[in-house]
């Protein structure tokens, strides 16, 4: 006899990795338009963490005021669709697939309903589902900070702070796609895999400071947050770019006042709330690179979803090198045919 029930993480309050429990609940039935996928493989990422805080407090409009309104966390995933509902045309039973659910949630999870317009795009062929899952976080926002905040091209010189993390191997992949001079900036034991990833040149930030060594750049990618607007815009060109995907107070002043001040600017922006349509489009290009053997992924560790307390006190370290991946095992109990 069929089991309905699946594993699945549920987290009812912000705080430490604590809050997130793992429960059984009801396997989602997929209604006439949805496709019932078999998750493979989530990531958890350093977004995650700050989701399950509810810090910074501006995202609670988003998530919740008081206690996270998606009770599964899990914002990406890579899986096979194993049944689909009646009116589903673009998508069959035995696809592989990846697919991110933003502010939604629910990947942390065996299981999950999508709705077939949603962005849902077919895994990478040359790709394992660990491999494809660890892409998406990292590749989705670096390719939306330089889609929608830069012009970048062949020539232009690009700093990326944090070039070991999730969007730091990728913002290095995508610059030097583009055509960039790319500097990575690290630490000692990130030093050859920011190289391997292409980087023309790369710093490590434990020995020196790049402020002080005179070389300008057109774009400072500070992927982690670490640096301020102030102490680097000598590092940038007249009419440099500092982005960030950190939102401070500091940033958010720096952005309002460049807005308005200066020819050198500061761009945050929250690339999770962006319309389905330009993420989708940007998966589609992701999963195209990735095919092209242009695009590739860093997996740092592997977890299993009942370990997810650890996973999470691991990321929210800050020294992940590219992704952590949790793989959904199945408890002996689920079979779902
Ligand atoms: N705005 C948005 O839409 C958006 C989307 C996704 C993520 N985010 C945010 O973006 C941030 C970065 O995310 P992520 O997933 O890329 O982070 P991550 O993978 O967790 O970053 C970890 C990396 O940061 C490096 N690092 C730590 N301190 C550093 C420093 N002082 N200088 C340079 N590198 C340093 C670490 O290298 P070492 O171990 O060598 O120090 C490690 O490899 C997070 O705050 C996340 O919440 C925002």
């Amino acid at each position: 006899m069929k089991s309905n029930k699946m594993n699945a993480v549920v987290c009812n309050s912000y705080g430490g990795p604590e809050v997130l429990e793992l429960n059984e609940i009801l396997i989602p039935i997929p209604k006439e338009n949805e496709v019932l996928v078999k998750i493979k493989a989530t990531s958890v990422t350093a977004a995650h963490c700050a989701m399950r805080e509810g810090k910074p407090y501006f995202g609670r409009l988003f998530l919740g005021m008081m206690r996270p309104k998606t009770k599964t966390p899990g914002t990406d995933l890579s899986g096979e669709i194993i049944k689909i509902g009646s009116k589903v045309k673009n998508f069959s039973i035995g696809d592989e697939i990846i697919a991110e659910t933003g502010i939604e949630s629910g990947c942390y999870a065996e299981y999950i309903c999508l709705p077939e317009d949603g962005i849902i795009v077919l895994k990478p062929n040359n790709m394992s589902f660990e491999q494809a899952t660890g892409m998406i976080d990292g590749a989705s926002t670096a390719m939306a900070f330089f889609m929608d905040h830069t012009d970048i091209k062949k020539g232009n010189k690009i700093l990326i702070n944090g070039a070991s993390g999730s969007i730091g191997t990728a913002a290095v992949q995508l610059a030097k796609l583009y055509g960039a001079e790319v500097t990575g900036v690290c630490s000692t034991s990130n030093i050859d895999m920011v190289y391997g990833l292409g980087a023309d040149k790369v710093i490590d930030y434990t020995q020196e400071n790049f402020v002080s060594n005179k070389d300008k750049y057109d774009i400072i990618f500070d992927t982690v947050g670490k640096l301020s607007y102030s102490q680097t815009k000598t590092s940038l060109y007249e009419k440099g770019l500092f982005l960030s995907p950190v939102l401070s107070l500091s940033v958010l002043f720096q952005m309002m006042k460049t807005s308005v001040l200066g020819s050198r600017k500061v761009k945050f922006a929250a690339t999770g709330l962006r319309g389905e349509n330009v993420r989708k489009r940007d998966l589609i290009s992701i999963k195209n690179l990735a095919e092209q053997g242009k695009l590739t992924t860093v997996i740092d560790r592997q977890y299993e979803l009942s370990q997810i307390k650890e996973a999470h006190e691991y990321v929210s370290k800050g020294h992940k090198k590219g992704n952590v991946v949790i793989i959904p095992v199945e408890s002996p109990s689920v079979i779902y045919k």
